[in-house]
């Protein structure tokens, strides 16, 4: 069995982040959410990974590498374009051949991991099988209708009039068919090789496409509020460490991680909370669920419920909540005359200024 991981894309959900960097690489309490991707596909006994890559190959090699240290062998597979899901495959054909693979979407996060799901597929001759979770949204999702056998019969994109509320997951497997599906297939209205019309393409030909729902944990951190969620409920799973130096002012009250070099001077983490390596907390208050990656300078602030990316500084400015800072970012307050916002502010950024 291999694996597929999405790692291209074009991410304009969440911009201007993705304007400089790998959605898939935002730390999900201070670890790329693809890691753990990664992680459960090596967990359920698949080290053969091809990775898609697009515009942020380069970032995306350099965090994984060769795959080892997370006990993969990661081959990758660039994208030209963000042509879909099922156009992804088309062009891993060679790297998959004709074996059955796992096919997971970068930036999904699925608590609990794949070993199961993995084992129930091989143990079966389905030709595909799908993860289905219920969603109070449905018209935002990819939908599975199934028929009196509890097979997939229909699926639908982001339907007007949903026939049911349980939504596509992204990780899907398949056998050798789906290669076949996938050439079969024409673009869909909004240009892009559907995923969804490949799996069709199985049930129409009269093949066995079996639904798997999934009762755990499951985030598409396709949006903030998605990774912000995320954040909060990886956070929630952390046990209490302590790696770096606390000063005796200072205060780690509840479920708090200090990583490796992390200096907290006369400062209050309110877990849960994670405060990476090499990072200065300074005469600062940082509230649960957030998670501060490494090598920031937080001074004179009180931060809560926010993702901050590393070499980030912030200071002097009051409360941030519900946020997500990217790489190198410098916020600070002033008390220097008119008494103005003075912003650099990448495209599309987005800024809540609290008058
Ligand atoms: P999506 O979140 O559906 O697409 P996107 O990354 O283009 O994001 P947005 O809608 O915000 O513009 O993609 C799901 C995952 O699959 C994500 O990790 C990116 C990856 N992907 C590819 O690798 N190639 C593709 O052609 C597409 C469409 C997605």
């Amino acid at each position: 069995m291999k694996a597929l991981v999405l790692s291209g894309g074009a991410g304009t959900r969440l911009r201007p982040i993705t304007h400089t960097s790998a959605k898939q690489l935002v730390p999900v309490a201070n670890k790329p959410v693809l890691f753990y991707g990664l992680e459960s596909i090596r967990d359920a006994g698949i080290t053969d990974v091809g990775i898609i890559v697009g515009e942020t190959a380069a970032e995306v090699e350099a965090a994984v590498g060769d795959g080892s240290a997370l006990g993969i062998k990661a081959t990758y597979i660039p994208q030209d374009a963000p042509k879909g899901l099922a156009h992804a495959v088309l062009i891993a054909k060679d790297f998959l051949g004709d074996e059955p693979f796992v096919m997971y979407l970068g930036d999904n996060f699925l608590l609990g991991g794949i070993t199961d799901l993995v084992s129930d597929f091989t143990a079966g001759d389905a030709a595909a099988q799908i993860l289905l979770t219920k969603v109070p949204n449905p018209k935002q999702f990819g939908i599975a209708v199934l028929d009196d056998k509890g097979n997939v019969k229909k699926l639908v994109e982001k339907p007007k009039d949903p026939p049911s509320d349980l939504a596509l997951v992204g990780v899907y497997m398949f056998r050798k068919e789906i290669h076949e599906a996938v050439r079969a297939i024409k673009p869909s209205a909004r240009g892009e090789l559907e995923i969804t019309d490949a799996i069709q393409w199985l049930v129409d030909k009269g093949l066995t496409v079996k639904p798997h729902l999934v009762t755990g944990y499951w985030k598409d951190t396709g949006r903030l509020e998605d990774m912000l969620e995320c954040n909060r409920a990886v956070l929630e799973t952390l046990e209490p460490s302590n790696e770096g130096t606390v000063d005796s002012e200072s205060k780690l009250i509840g479920r708090v991680v200090v990583e490796k070099g992390a200096q907290i001077i006369r400062s209050t983490v309110s877990g849960p909370a994670i405060i990476g390596r090499n990072t200065k907390l300074i005469d600062t208050y940082v509230g649960p669920f957030s998670a501060i990656y490494h090598d920031c300078l937080l001074e004179k602030n009180e931060i809560e419920n926010s993702i901050i990316l590393e070499n980030t500084k912030i200071t002097n400015v009051g409360r941030i909540e519900g946020s997500l800072v990217g790489k190198e970012v410098e916020i600070s307050g002033s008390h220097e005359q008119p008494k103005a916002h003075k912003l650099m502010l990448g495209d599309h950024s987005k800024v809540v200024i609290n008058t």
